[in-house]
């Protein structure tokens, strides 16, 4: 019998013997219990090990399996972060599954929202269609930032003045967009709001932002 090759004395053990014992108790019990499947897979372990006794060939070891990372460096609110994503990930799901800032939203995913509104080196961007693999030393900034040192940005007091938020899911994306405006354009008109906050608003909060940006810019 094939099988019993790895048995005899100063044979090279066979993979069968090789095996953690705990595998072989396992297989043995399976075979006794069930005379198919696992007869079948022994009957191929003790096969391969005879056709490597007969053609001599090397044991070679497997390492465990070698997982590549993919290690994206990237700087956010002021903070240095690595992260093992792959570097196609979108940036909204590095910032909120990964660093865990969830200010930022996700809406639709297509660019059309701007739920996902952050800043990149200043400019509002949505996060949902930038690969984190393409910032570089591109500096982001979320939601979480917009407020420094314990006090409220401009546009935050006035969103608060003019109590504009209803759901509040997209205002997070509109700040950042109405904040990237008025460092643009300190004293933006109708038309400049217009054209620059292009996000979506399903509860229709459109006028009272208008006016708490107003209200921000003559502050
Ligand atoms: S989630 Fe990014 S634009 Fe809608
Ligand atoms: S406040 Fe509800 S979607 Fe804008």
């Amino acid at each position: 019998m094939p099988c019993f090759r790895g048995r005899e004395k100063g044979a090279n053990r066979g993979p069968w013997q090789s095996a953690p014992a705990k595998l072989r108790r396992a297989v043995i019990k399976a075979n006794i219990n069930c005379r198919g499947g696992a007869s079948i897979l022994a009957m191929c372990i003790c096969d391969f090990a005879s056709h490597r006794n007969r053609l001599n060939l090397p044991f070679v070891t497997t390492p465990a399996r070698a997982y590549t990372t993919n290690m994206q460096a990237l700087s956010v609110n002021g903070n240095y972060y690595e992260v093992d994503v792959e570097p196609d990930t979108p940036l909204l799901w590095v910032l909120r599954d990964t660093i865990g800032l969830t200010g930022t939203k996700y809406g639709c995913g297509i660019a059309q929202c701007g739920a996902c509104t952050v800043h990149i080196d200043g400019v509002a961007r949505r996060s949902c269609q930038i690969q984190v693999g393409t910032l570089g030393s591109k500096q982001v900034k979320t939601i979480e930032a917009l407020a420094q040192n314990g006090r409220l940005h401009p546009l935050q007091k006035a969103w608060v003045e003019h109590d504009v938020p209803q759901c509040g899911y997209c205002q997070s994306g509109m700040l950042m967009a109405a904040a990237a405006l008025l460092a643009q354009k300190p004293k933006p008109t109708d038309a400049d709001i217009d054209a620059a906050i292009t996000n979506i608003c399903r509860c229709g909060t459109y006028q009272r932002i208008r006016a708490a940006i107003h209200a921000a810019a003559s502050a």
